[in-house]
């Protein structure tokens, strides 16, 4: 896709992955609203990008999804890009009856947000044309880590639907690209986790190339390459080299 000339909304966009995409499309000369629960960040995020717009929402709750569409709606009538990015990241001991809150405020960000988001959006990206919608999903949606179980499970979710998503929308404007960040850099999880992965400039400048090309349905980098592509036995490999 063009990354130049839209009006794009990204969910968790004042931090990590989101942040380094919306500052790209906002140079590119595309309008970026972006969207977060921490006003502190927000407004940290648009003090380094005065050229984008912030909302605070929380998508872990559906009446906040609703509210954050017809604001986005009303800040930019012309949106004709969503970007499903927000997420979270919790090690989560299934041995030791974990509470179920917590599992599940991790299934309404990751999953629910991004699936009842793309269905409050998709009447009105009909009508503009080209039109996207980018889910970011995980290279674990193909391979968990079982530490984070409900993580892995969410994106693996998100993967199955984007692919649906994508039949569906097969005969309007709508373009459906998934995102398959591997690790990267960022707070995802708290501060310091992943610190070992890919740094999250180099990621962005390679996803943002990608989605400026031709080849823009499946966008993978490194790990994520590999275990998208990989074959059953060679899943079971990473599989047990992960998780040992
Ligand atoms: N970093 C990696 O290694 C990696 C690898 C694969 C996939 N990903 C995916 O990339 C996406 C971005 O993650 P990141 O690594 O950039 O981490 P990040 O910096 O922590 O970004 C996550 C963003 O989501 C927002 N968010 C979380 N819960 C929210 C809620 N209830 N409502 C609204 N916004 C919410 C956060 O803002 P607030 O806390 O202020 O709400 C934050 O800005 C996630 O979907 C993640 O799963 C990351």
């Amino acid at each position: 896709m063009d990354p130049s000339g839209h009006s794009i909304l990204v969910t968790g966009g004042a931090s990590g992955i989101g942040l380094a995409l919306a500052s790209r499309f906002a140079d590119a000369g595309s309008d970026v609203l972006i969207c977060g629960r921490r006003k502190d960040v927000l407004a940290k995020a648009q003090a380094k990008h005065s050229k984008l717009r912030t909302l605070s929402f929380d998508l872990a709750d559906a009446a906040e999804r609703r509210a954050l569409v017809e604001r986005a709606l009303h800040e930019a009538p012309n949106l004709d890009v969503l970007v499903n990015n927000a997420g979270i990241q919790q090690r989560i001991d299934l041995t030791t009856s974990p509470d179920w809150d917590q599992i599940h405020a991790e299934i309404r960000i990751n999953l629910e947000a991004a699936i009842h988001l793309s269905t409050l959006l998709i009447p009105h990206l009909r009508t503009r044309s080209p039109a996207a919608i980018i889910n970011v999903t995980s290279g674990l949606a193909f391979v968990p880590l079982a530490s984070v179980p409900v993580y892995c499970a969410t994106k693996a979710a998100m993967h199955s639907f984007t692919l649906s998503l994508r039949y569906q929308l097969r005969e309007t404007p709508i373009r459906v690209i998934e995102l398959i960040p591997p690790a990267v850099d960022t707070d995802l999880g708290g501060p310091g986790l992943h610190t070992w992965g890919v740094p999250l400039e180099e990621f962005a400048d390679v996803a943002f190339a990608s989605l400026d090309s031709e080849d823009d349905r499946e966008i993978s980098h490194q790990f994520s390459a590999q275990s998208s592509r990989a074959s059953r036995e060679e899943l079971d490999a990473i599989f047990a080299r992960m998780n040992h």
